[in-house]
C-alpha cells in the first residue's frame, strides 16, 4: 500500500495568508510552505484514494505523476474518505467539480448530514457531476470502492473521536462527526491509521493504531494556548477547547503515542505556529528524541 502526505499543514496552511508569526515569516522569506491537510492511499497503484480534501487540492494533484490523469480525459482518483466536516479538509471537494462522474464520497453520518446542511456542498456539487455520499459505519470494517462499485483493495474502519463540530455547524446535534480511520491493505495486510484531529488518545484511537505500520496524528499544536500566544486574540479558543490534544507538556501526545504500538507515527496537521515545525527548535528535538517523525509535504512510504 502507498500511502503520499500531499499537506501536511492544518487549516491555513503555511505561510497561513494573515499570519505574521516566525514560522509563517520564514516561509514566506525562505518559499517553503506547506499545503493543507490531506493524503493519498493506493494499494495497486493506480487508484487513488483521497484522505481529506484540502483548500490546496489543486496545487497538490498538480505536484504528484500518480494523480495525473490518464487519457484524454480522466482521473486517478478513485474515492474521497473524509475525516471530519471541517473547512480545510472539505473545501477541495468543491474543486472536483469538473469531474466527468458522480464520485464517492465516504464519510460519518454527522458529516455527509452537515455537507447537505449548514454546509451545503453536496447540493452544490449537484449541479455538476454530483457526489455519492456514503456513510462510514461506526466501528465496522467496509471496503472502499469506486463510483461503478470496483473494489479498491482497502478496508477502512472509521471510529469516533473526541472533538467538537465545526465551528460553522450552529445547529448541529449529537451525531458523530469526527473519525479515526483504520485502512487496511485487503492482500497484503498493510496498515495505516490516520488521525487527524482528536482531542484525546482514547479507546478509539488506541483500536485503530494498535500495530499499525504507520500512525499519522494530530500534530496541530504543541500548547494548549499557542493560538493566543501567537496574537490570535483573547477570543481565541484553546487548543483543547478546539479538540486537538497538544503535542508537548503533561498528557500531550509526545507522552502517550510511544505506547500504542504503531510501528511508526508521523505529526500531521500542523498549524502554523507549532514549534516543531522549526528545525532547529528544542520542541523539534523532543519530538525526535520521542523516536516520532514531523510529517512534510510529498513524503511517500509504502507499508
Ligand atoms: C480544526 O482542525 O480544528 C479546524 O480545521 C480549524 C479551522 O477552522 O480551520
Ligand atoms: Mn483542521
Ligand atoms: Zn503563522
Amino acid at each position: 500500500m502507498r500511502v503520499i502526505i500531499l499537506g501536511s499543514a492544518a487549516g491555513g496552511g503555511l505561510p497561513q495568508w494573515n499570519c505574521g508569526c516566525s514560522n509563517c515569516q520564514e516561509a514566506r522569506l525562505s518559499g517553503t510552505g506547506r499545503t493543507q491537510s490531506s493524503v493519498a492511499l493506493s494499494a495497486d497503484g493506480a487508484r487513488w484514494v483521497l484522505l481529506n480534501a484540502s483548500p490546496d487540492l489543486r496545487a497538490q494533484v498538480a505536484s504528484r505523476p500518480e494523480l495525473w490523469p490518464r487519457g484524454a480525459r480522466g482521473t486517478a482518483i478513485s474515492a474521497v474518505v473524509c475525516t471530519d466536516g471541517e473547512i480545510d479538509h472539505t473545501l477541495g471537494l468543491l474543486l472536483l467539480r469538473e469531474a466527468a462522474t458522480r464520485f464517492p464520497l465516504y464519510a460519518s453520518a454527522g458529516v455527509v448530514a452537515l455537507l447537505d446542511g449548514e454546509w451545503p456542498v453536496l447540493r452544490v456539487l449537484s449541479a455538476y457531476a454530483g457526489v455519492e455520499p456514503r456513510v462510514l459505519p461506526e466501528g465496522e470494517a467496509i471496503t472502499l470502492g469506486d463510483g461503478v462499485g470496483r473494489e479498491l483493495g482497502i478496508a477502512c474502519t472509521a471510529v469516533s473521536v473526541a472533538r467538537r463540530p465545526p465551528r460553522y455547524a450552529r445547529q448541529a446535534t449529537a451525531a458523530t462527526y469526527d473519525v479515526a480511520l483504520r485502512l487496511a491493505d485487503q492482500r497484503t495486510g498493510a496498515t495505516l491509521a490516520y488521525v487527524p484531529s482528536a482531542g484525546a488518545v482514547d479507546d478509539g484511537v488506541q483500536s485503530v493504531a494498535r500495530g499499525a505500520d504507520l500512525l499519522l496524528f494530530d500534530g496541530t499544536f504543541w500548547s494548549n494556548d499557542e493560538l493566543r500566544a501567537a496574537g490570535a486574540g483573547a477570543a481565541t479558543p484553546t487548543a483543547r477547547e478546539m479538540g486537538h490534544l497538544p503535542v508537548g507538556g503533561r498528557g500531550g501526545s509526545l507522552e502517550l503515542l510511544p505506547r500504542l504500538g504503531a510501528k511508526r507515527t508521523m505529526l500531521v496537521h500542523i498549524n502554523n505556529t507549532n514549534p516543531i515545525l522549526s528545525r532547529a527548535s528544542r520542541e523539534r528535538a523532543q519530538v525526535e528524541g520521542a523516536g516520532i517523525e514531523v510529517a512534510e509535504d510529498g513524503m511517500e512510504v509504502e507499508l
